[in-house]
């Protein structure tokens, strides 16, 4: 049986097994456990290094399902769920009494996605239950956008790699909390604010601090290795040559081209969504140079970025 296949059969089957199975979705891949099984879930929170009180999503593959973990769905839920599910968002709700504790963190309330991609919704078509799947790295890692990134990451130690391809969106889902009055944005993501308000225009959307323990929320997460800095493209250029002067080597992402010959540079594209689906790639390929540092150019301030600023500003976090 090869490691990395598309085969939903053998995937649906080792995770009705309790095995875990790395799947592909449109954000990011997930490390697969089936959620109502809790050995299944020991060995997920073992292998990512995640501490057990930090809760994971649950994907399911109708909105039917969604009653067989949220104990009440909200008007707003099904508007939400109509315009945007399958696809990158993510829905808070207070639990079905069932939910292992293991999924929730303990807490009383679970968070639910149907992700949009063909070959995860074949399989879960065929498990039929629901899949805990946090994002598939090592806990404060940069999420894998491929299968090969998970390969690296885990080797041989999930029992199969479900091979989707790369990740059309690349950061992982917005997270709303619907579990209180009143909606919060507990992560941004692709699906912007304006995109929400625009389903739900009645809606204050409260990105606010929240006492709702979520590690994606952590300061220092989605890190590479090297420490990386955030800079204006002016300052991107006086950074590099003060680098060198002290002999150090820079590695950057920035929208412009290098000006002299600089090697470790990767220009970026210039849209959000464009920028989003190779932003981890672009990170691991910058930190397998082992530089010094990666300078990467501030992106714009729009709505739009905003789940995208939010993990460049976690990636280059650095507790002093
Ligand atoms: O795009 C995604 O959401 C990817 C793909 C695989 O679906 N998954 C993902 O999972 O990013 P993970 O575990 O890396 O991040 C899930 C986030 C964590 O910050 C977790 O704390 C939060 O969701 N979360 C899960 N359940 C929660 C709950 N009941 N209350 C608050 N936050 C919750
Ligand atoms: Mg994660």
């Amino acid at each position: 049986m090869p490691f990395i296949g598309r085969d939903i059969h053998t995937a649906a089957r080792l995770l009705k097994e309790g095995r875990l199975v790395a799947i592909p979705t449109e954000t990011v891949y997930g490390l697969g456990a089936d959620a109502s099984n809790l050995d299944a879930l020991k060995q997920l929170y073992a292998l990512k290094g995640r501490p057990g009180n930090h809760p994971v999503i649950v994907h399911i593959r109708s909105v039917d399902q969604l009653s067989s973990w949220a104990s009440h769905i909200p008007p707003l839920a099904e508007r939400l769920a109509n315009h945007f599910w399958p696809g990158p968002i993510t829905m808070i709700f207070r639990k079905q009494p069932h939910v292992l504790a293991q999924v929730t963190g303990g807490q009383d309330t679970v968070a639910v996605r149907i992700p949009r991609h063909e070959l995860t919704l074949a399989l879960l078509e065929e498990f039929e239950g629901g899949l805990a799947a946090p994002s598939a790295n090592k806990f404060g890692r940069l999420s894998p956008t491929s299968a090969t990134a998970v390969a690296n990451e885990f080797g041989g130690q999930v029992s199969y790699i479900l091979d989707g391809g790369s990740c059309d969106v690349g950061i992982e889902s917005t997270i709303i909390d619907l579990s209180t009055d009143v909606p919060r944005i507990l992560r941004p993501g692709m699906v912007s604010q304006e995109m929400l308000t625009a389903v739900a225009e009645d809606i204050v959307f409260s990105s606010s601090p929240t006492t709702v323990r979520a590690p994606g929320t952590l300061k220092s997460h989605y890190s590479p290795s090297t420490p990386v800095q955030l800079a204006t493209k002016d300052q991107i250029v006086d950074l590099v040559s003060a680098m060198k002067q002290d002999s150090q080597e820079a590695a950057v992402l920035s929208f412009q081209s290098p000006n002299g010959g600089e090697t470790h540079w990767i220009v970026a594209e210039c849209d959000p969504e464009g920028y989003a689906r190779s932003l981890y790639t672009n990170l691991r390929n910058l930190d397998s140079l082992n530089c010094d540092r990666i300078i990467v150019e501030k992106v714009p301030e729009d709505d739009s970025w905003s789940g995208i600023r939010d993990r460049l500003e976690r990636a280059s976090y650095r507790e002093d």
